[in-house]
């Protein structure tokens, strides 16, 4: 049998697994979320559920991924043949089919934003661009298709590690960006307003909707529960330290979605826009930084932003639609563009009920990150924490005994018990609310 392909070296894992993680969760949900809920309190919230949720059940899909070197169907047969887990695998069919269909109109958007960039449109004033993009029916239509049409084209052409390469210069390019944005944002003034928002929590504003949604972003941002990041690390090779180099992305993920909070907020403040709005909040708050600046300054850095969103929402994407379509190939054997078609087809109709729909954006944009991902999370971690045994579970995360001997305990413990109980007492808490 042909040796399976592996990534080689940190670099390569740590950068497949970023660039399915850092996406629109982190420019663009992350930051109207911390609008809609509160702001500092918020993201306190957020570091909690990351920390105590996300990071351990981002483990336990790493764990179960390279044990099993398969994607998520074949893992659980593999590890665990005959047990009832293999459900596990029909929610990380049907949750990417309705996430993508909601991330793909979003995708569209920032299509039209380049688009918007490249005619210098946000040199000038940009006050209702958003609003006027949405008053159209066709156009935020025809964007969302185009950019399913690139997802679909990239997996039809397997030319996914040429995108990879391209990732490797646009995700810091990305990063680099909004710094800048950061740091000039700061400068405006009356941007004291919106860092104080960011920094002095308001405890009474935590509720258990916001402790939901904290928790829903977490898992949306780093991409649980959806099979990702289980079939990514199942390339990984064995002796590369999982805890370090997942750890560690998951951690840059965490810290990219808070700078770009950093790089919205005090600018709403300054622009007079409200924070709690919604989804709009990146579209009608980034332009009106751009035309702040120098007029060829701000041209240059706004192409180059928005060029850089679409690449880091395309890799997420890919890694999307790829688990779909690696099930109908390798489940139900059909054939590749078949499934590619297929899937894409689907994804795009509901993404366009989104695209006219408001309320079935909103929908399936919580039903996803608030319940079906966290559930997908709750089994992985549950499969880990008490179905397969300890010593091979230490034996993924402390290479065979070698590293983080100290850590491992306090990790497992989060997956056998803390990760579990908070996810299952936050359903809880809101259906019997
Ligand atoms: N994590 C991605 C983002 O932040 C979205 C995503 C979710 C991608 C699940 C793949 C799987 O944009």
């Amino acid at each position: 049998m042909k040796k399976r392909e592996q990534f080689t070296g940190r670099l390569a894992v740590v950068l497949a697994m970023a660039g399915s993680a850092i996406g629109l969760g982190n420019i663009w949900r992350f930051p109207y979320l911390v609008g809609q809920n509160g702001g500092a309190a918020f993201i306190l919230v957020y570091i909690v559920a990351c920390a105590l949720l996300a990071i351990p059940v981002f483990l336990s899909e790493c764990v179960i991924g390279r044990r099993s070197g398969s994607s998520t169907f074949g893992a659980m047969r593999k590890l665990a043949p005959g047990s009832n887990y293999r459900w596990a695998g029909l929610v990380t069919v049907i949750t990417p089919v309705l996430l993508l269909s909601f991330y793909s109109v979003v995708g569209g958007w920032s299509v039209d934003y380049l688009l918007k960039a490249c005619t210098l449109r946000f040199t000038q004033d940009s006050a209702g661009v958003f609003e006027e993009l949405l008053s159209s029916t066709w156009e935020p239509i025809f964007m969302h298709t185009a950019f399913m049409v690139g997802t679909a084209i990239v997996i039809l052409l397997g030319v996914k590690k040429g995108i990879e390469r391209f990732t490797k210069v646009t995700m810091p390019l990305l990063f680099i960006l909004i710094i800048i944005i950061v740091v000039f944002g700061l400068t405006l003034p009356g941007a004291g307003k919106g860092v104080e928002y960011l920094v002095k929590p308001d405890f009474t504003k935590i509720t258990p909707s916001v402790i939901t949604s904290a928790m829903g972003q977490a898992f949306f941002s780093m991409s649980l529960g959806v099979g990702t990041i289980l079939t990514y690390a199942s390339y990984v090779s064995k002796e590369e330290n999982l805890m370090v180099s997942a750890g560690g992305t998951a951690v840059f993920d965490l810290l990219f979605a808070v700078l770009a909070g950093f790089a919205v907020m005090p600018a709403v403040f300054v622009a007079g826009i409200q924070p709690g709005q919604g989804p709009g909040l990146l579209f009608d708050t980034h332009p009106y930084i751009f035309s702040q600046m120098s007029p060829w300054v701000g041209a240059v850095i706004s192409i180059l932003f928005f060029l850089s969103v679409l690449v880091a929402a395309l890799t997420s994407s890919i890694s999307l639609l790829e688990v779909g379509v690696a099930y109908l190939v390798e489940e139900k054997g059909v054939s590749r563009t078949k499934a590619t078609i297929g899937l894409g087809a689907l994804v795009w109709a509901i993404g366009v009920a989104c695209s006219l729909r408001g309320g079935v954006f909103d929908f399936l944009d919580h039903l996803c990150s608030d319940w079906l991902m966290p559930f997908g999370g709750l089994l992985f971690a549950m499969f880990v924490g008490w179905k397969m045994s300890k010593a091979d579970v230490r034996d993924e995360l402390t290479n065979g005994g070698t590293r983080n001997r100290i850590l491992f305990n306090v990790v497992y413990f989060l997956i056998r018990y803390i990760a579990p109980i908070g996810i299952l007492g936050i359903f809880l808490t809101i259906l019997l609310g």
